[in-house]
């Protein structure tokens, strides 16, 4: 484990990190027929995949970093692990500057970016853990005993001796965790972890995720574009769309901007006369109540809705109002934003347009 000397409070600090990438631009399979002069030619796309990012992460966080396909995630994480070099600005992780300390940079992070597909399909998953030990000059007895730590750990150890080519993808990225477990480095950068895994599979390598901040007091940096994931995880979260971050907080800081959605709706027979006041002024934050009364008669219900504040705060005393009225309530609603909410307000677009795949992803 590599230790800084300055005990900065944050693990992960980006400044002014700019990265864009310039393609030629594609004319088609008769591209070379069409006429055009020089300049036009050699005319180039520019994508800014990173735009000036500033981000703080506090050692010991588990932070999201949430957005669609082809938001700068992926870009990110690898300027971050200093495989990309960026075109502006630096980012400081564990004390050290990517730019002018790329090997104690290295040495301060564990990454999963690609996962499985980096890893030997032919060699057993302890021989891959093995190898890429081996790299990390260590000494040949501890090696043995980190990987068969990890292997435990992941709870592979009765399979360690099968070729990853026999193993199912979701082995497979857990052998890639545990790959960049091996120096118990402080920092892990994780690029969509659970990225096409089963719901079995995606749960055991979050709960890992967990621990290893929890209870290993690891720095992680996870990018994902599934907002349950980012939701249920982190502590704190990054919104990133088009290479810019556009909101940083606690999941409840987050849903805290679109509380105007959330909602409450009673169904119920006999409403009291008053229904709209009273509850105005039961629960003065809620911005709407409407009630749409049926006829008991002919068996319609009244429908209740109130639309904003806190709704899952909201339910008891709505309840216990109406039945104190003597309403007989026959079902309720509720719903409560979601991250995808929040990235629809910032974006006008969802979180969860396009296959959830960025380049090279
Ligand atoms: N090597 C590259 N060459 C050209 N464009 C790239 C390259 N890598 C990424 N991009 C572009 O940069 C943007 C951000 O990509 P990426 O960081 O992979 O996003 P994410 O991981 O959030 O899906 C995308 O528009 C992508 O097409
Ligand atoms: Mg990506």
């Amino acid at each position: 484990m590599v230790h800084n000397e300055n005990n900065d409070a944050y693990s992960i600090k980006t400044i002014n990190l700019a990265k864009s990438f310039r393609k030629k631009k594609h004319k088609g399979i008769f591209g070379f027929l069409k006429k055009g002069n020089q300049k036009e030619k050699l005319e180039k796309e520019v994508t800014v995949a990173l735009d000036h990012v500033n981000l703080r992460i506090r050692t010991g966080e588990l932070f999201g970093l949430l957005g669609p396909n082809g938001a700068g995630k992926t870009t990110l994480v690898k300027c971050l692990s200093t495989i990309l070099i960026p075109d502006e600005g630096t980012a400081i992780i564990n004390g050290f500057d990517i730019r002018k300390q790329t090997t104690l940079v290295r040495a301060s992070l564990g990454m999963v970016i690609g996962g499985e597909r980096t890893l030997y399909w032919k060699l057993t998953a302890r021989d891959n853990l093995m190898y890429f030990a081996s790299l990390y000059k260590m000494p040949r007895k501890r090696i043995k005993k980190r990987v068969d730590e990890l292997l435990e750990a992941m709870n592979l150890l009765d399979r360690a001796d099968e070729r990853l080519e026999d193993y199912s993808t979701g082995m497979r990225q857990k052998v890639a965790i545990a790959r960049a477990l091996l120096h118990d480095p402080p920092v892990l950068l994780l690029d969509e972890p659970t990225l096409g895994l089963d719901p079995t599979f995606s749960r055991q390598i979050r709960n890992q995720i967990r621990e290893l901040s929890k209870k290993e007091g690891k720095t992680v940096l996870l990018a994902t574009h599934y907002m349950e994931e980012a939701d249920e995880l982190c502590d704190r979260i990054a919104i990133v769309n088009e290479g810019k971050i556009i909101a940083v907080g606690t999941s409840d800081e987050l849903k805290a901007m679109v509380k105007e959605t959330e909602l409450v709706e009673v169904i119920c027979y006999n409403p009291p006369q008053n229904a709209e006041e009273y509850l105005r002024t039961l629960c003065p934050d809620v911005e709407i109540v409407t009630v749409v009364r049926g006829e008991k008669e002919k068996g319609t219900p009244s429908r209740i809705k109130l639309i904003g504040g806190n709704a899952e705060k909201r339910i008891g005393t709505v309840v216990d109002a109406l039945r104190k009225k003597n309403s007989q309530i026959t079902s309720l609603n509720i719903s409560v934003p979601t991250l995808e909410d929040v990235f629809i307000k910032l974006t006008g677009a969802k979180l969860t347009e396009g296959d959830g795949r960025g380049r090279d992803q």
